[in-house]
């Protein structure tokens, strides 16, 4: 994969990963193809343990393929791990309750010792709306502000590609669709493509370019669908006719 295929934030070609343990054989990606582009907003939804948290976790570098080809901007997981080009965002946010607000967003910037990185921190507070609350500590956080917190610490590095996994799976649906909204705001400001784990087929078609199904385990593409609507998209767009029609599309994907 050369030159001419570097406008592809990911790329994978035939990717498979088996799980190999004494006891036990697991395979949960059985072939999966896949490209991204630059600044796009990708969902993948399927249902529980069809592997979706290991394809995140081969693109990212956490895992490697037992076979196929990935790149990220054109380079391998592991370069673009060390080149920091790629963001992490799990369902808990993982902060650290002793650090505030502003000591957990600093941190990856201590941690590589990067002053532009520490530069930025402010400006990611404010850019999540968390201005105010630089030195609270997690425990005096709603679960909605420590998500804030956990992509804005993630955002000061300015990662091409963030790798979110249910970022919002643990909060009340009134504050989730809060910060779907949010996150569609942060993300047309940085530019950055983005491949968001989900098991909400609304949260999927809201945010998403395209969604992705995957099928039972071992994980295969099924469906990836455009989704064309204009943005800025708002709240409203869930009564829309055709993303219900698209909602009963992909409801019928995951259950055949
Ligand atoms: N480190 C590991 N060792 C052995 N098996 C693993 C490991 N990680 C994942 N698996 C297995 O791989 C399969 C896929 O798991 P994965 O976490 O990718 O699913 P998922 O689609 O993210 O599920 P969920 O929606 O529940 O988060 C499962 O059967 C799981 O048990
Ligand atoms: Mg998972």
């Amino acid at each position: 994969m050369g030159d001419t295929r570097r406008q592809w934030a990911i790329e994978l070609r035939d990717v498979h990963k088996v799980f190999v343990t004494d006891n036990s054989r697991v395979e949960a990606l059985a072939g999966i193809s896949l490209r991204i582009q630059r600044g796009e907003f990708v969902s993948m939804i399927g249902p529980s343990g069809c592997g979706k948290t290991s394809l995140m976790r081969v693109v990212g570098d956490l895992e490697t393929p037992s076979a196929g080809a990935i790149r990220v901007l054109g380079k391998m997981p592991e370069a673009a791990r060390r080149e920091r080009l790629v963001g992490f965002v799990f369902q808990n946010p993982s902060l650290l309750a002793w650090r505030t607000v502003k000591e957990n967003v600093r941190l990856p910037a201590e941690v590589f010792g990067d002053a532009e990185v520490v530069g930025r921190v402010a400006e990611m507070i404010d850019m999540v709306g968390l201005a105010g609350f630089e030195h609270a500590y997690p425990r005096e956080l709603s679960g909605g502000m420590q998500s804030r917190v956990a992509i804005a610490r993630v955002l000061t590095f300015r990662p091409a590609v963030l790798l979110m996994d249910e970022p919002f799976g643990a909060l009340d649906e009134i504050t989730r669709e809060k910060m779907q909204i949010e996150l569609l705001r942060i993300w047309q400001a940085t530019g950055s493509a983005i491949l968001f784990i989900t098991h909400s087929i609304s949260e999927a078609l809201l945010l998403s370019d395209r969604v992705v199904v995957m099928s039972a385990r071992p994980g295969r593409i099924v469906d990836d669908l455009a989704v064309g609507f204009p943005r800025p998209r708002e709240n409203a767009l869930r009564a829309d006719p055709r993303f219900v029609a698209m909602e009963a599309r992909l409801r019928a994907q995951l259950e055949g």
